[in-house]
């Protein structure tokens, strides 16, 4: 694999190889099986991949979660060059790079605005939309590879593309887990012991949820998630909503689900210092 700094380098460096699809897998680094499994699935159906490490400062909106980010680029290089072949690359911009003005730029995304991450984080969504949006084009990949971990970001992203007509194609790749349930995180290094080891919690409450559904109404859900989880010490239930995949309009009454559509139950909990968001698909048919 190669890596490199520059947006000029990269985009030579592309031309000379010449092969198509160009896959793409944005990340902040501190990296595990969730973001190699990203890659490998890149890799099988791209000639040729870029792996994109940059801690993006304008979707933080909580300038202490910037400061601890974990930042782990050794370790992060080992893991890549076992998945990256010759011909990948690892792409490592400064923030000129990405940022040569400041970026003033505003998104709107209709109800992605509205709901669970966008209230809990405002600007968030659109710091990760000035970032993707400056990377796509930097880096002008056919595909682009995310993981449904973080499913309203996910849909932003669709939404991102649809508004700006690009050609890039989106893929959402599965969540993937701990042997004990816990949705891989970067953050998750970030646990002190205790909370780390009652952690798989929020797994386990919200796959029960998803089987409640056929026999329950969905406040009667939502209170025993929050309750179940608030019981365990350091832990609090921020939200807890059951939406569809492209809108995300919370349901709050199982006659309001609509055929043909997809539910997920998505979470977002305060586990000690650390927040940690996760989902599961709800069968509702
Ligand atoms: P980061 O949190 O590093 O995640 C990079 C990609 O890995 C995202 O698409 C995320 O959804 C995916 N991912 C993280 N944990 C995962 C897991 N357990 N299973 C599957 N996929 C997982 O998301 C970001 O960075 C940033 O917001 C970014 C898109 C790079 C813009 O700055």
């Amino acid at each position: 694999m190669k890596v490199i700094k520059t947006g000029g380098d990269l985009q030579a460096t592309i031309g000379q190889l010449n092969k198509s699809p160009l896959g793409f897998v944005p990340t902040m680094g501190a990296l595990h099986e969730g973001h190699l499994s990203l890659v490998e699935s890149a890799a099988e159906i791209c000639p040729v991949v870029v792996v994109s490490i940059f801690v993006n400062p304008t979707q933080f909106n909580d300038k202490n979660d910037l400061r601890n980010y974990p930042r782990t680029p050794e370790k992060d290089m080992k893991l890549l060059d076992k998945v990256l072949r010759l011909n990948d690359m690892v792409f490592m911009p400064d923030v000129n790079e990405v940022y040569p003005q400041e970026d003033k730029r505003q998104f709107h995304f209709g109800n992605l605005d509205n709901v669970m991450e966008a209230l809990h984080r405002p600007g968030h969504f659109n710091g990760v939309a000035q970032v993707v949006s400056r990377l796509f084009e930097i880096v002008n990949p056919d595909i682009a590879f995310f993981g449904q971990k973080d499913f309203q970001q996910l849909a932003v992203i669709k939404d991102l593309i649809r508004q700006t007509g690009s050609k890039i194609s989106i893929i959402g790749n599965p969540i993937i887990r701990e042997d004990d349930g816990l949705a891989m995180s970067s953050r998750n290094t970030l646990l002190e012991p205790d909370i780390r080891k009652n952690a798989p919690v929020i797994f386990k409450t919200i796959s029960a949820a998803a089987l409640m559904i056929k026999e329950k109404e969905i406040p009667e859900i939502k209170m025993y998630v929050s309750e179940k989880i608030g019981r365990v010490q350091g832990f609090e239930v921020e939200y807890f909503e059951i939406v569809d995949d492209i809108e995300l309009i919370p349901v709050n009454s199982g006659n309001q689900f609509k055929r043909g559509r997809k539910y997920f139950g998505c979470i977002a909990v305060r586990a000690g210092k650390v927040r940690l968001i996760d989902n599961i698909e709800i069968g509702v048919t």
